[in-house]
């Protein structure tokens, strides 16, 4: 087990759950009813998602993991590469909230939640076990040292509990405490 990649699995815990909402509201056809969750879960996501968890892997987990195991140094740059395509249709879905274009909004948010789907899974069956095995425990301290400093000095020493509170509570709106019970 390595700190520095269960912490990034937690990030994806986190992500999840909020694309699992927007990916619930829009197969249902309720975005014009949750336009302004909607709004919330894009904004949470442009933080919580590019800001915070892509900017830790990017900084942090991938120069070191291209260095000790080189092997995934490919695959690390095509995720560098998805990273763009989220940050693009994330922004591409806010602006279609800011311009009140329902079907511009559910082709964005729909093609965010399939896009980040496939990247979570490939970091989490591909990339991540490989890294694991091959990470220093001196690095994997390290790691987890930027990360803290990192989230600290710009999002504050409580984001993660800030952070599970949406989720939870935007889950709970749309879609009923404990799941299932509401519109999905
Ligand atoms: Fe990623
Ligand atoms: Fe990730």
């Amino acid at each position: 087990m390595r700190i520095s990649i269960t912490l990034l699995q937690y990030d994806h815990g986190i992500i999840r759950q909020v694309l699992d909402v927007v990916g619930c509201v829009v197969r249902t056809h309720q975005v014009p009813k949750h336009v302004s969750e909607l709004k919330e879960a894009m904004v949470f996501l442009d933080q919580f998602m590019d800001r915070f968890h892509h900017a830790k892997e990017e900084m942090f987990l991938f120069p070191a993991a291209a260095e000790e195991c080189p092997k995934v140094a490919d695959l690390l740059e095509r995720l560098k590469e998805e990273h763009v395509t989220a940050r693009r249709l994330l922004r591409a879905a806010l602006k279609a909230i800011e311009a009140g274009d329902v079907e511009r909004m559910e082709q964005e948010a729909r093609a965010l939640v399939d896009h980040m789907t496939v990247h979570i899974s490939e970091e989490e069956n591909q990339v991540f076990p490989v890294v694991e095995n091959a990470l220093f425990l001196e690095t994997d301290a390290r790691l987890h040292a930027q990360y803290e400093r990192f989230m600290v000095e710009n999002f504050g020493k409580s984001y993660y509990e800030v952070s599970e509170e949406f989720a939870n509570d935007l889950q709970d709106r749309l879609m009923g405490p404990g799941y299932f019970t509401g519109i999905c």
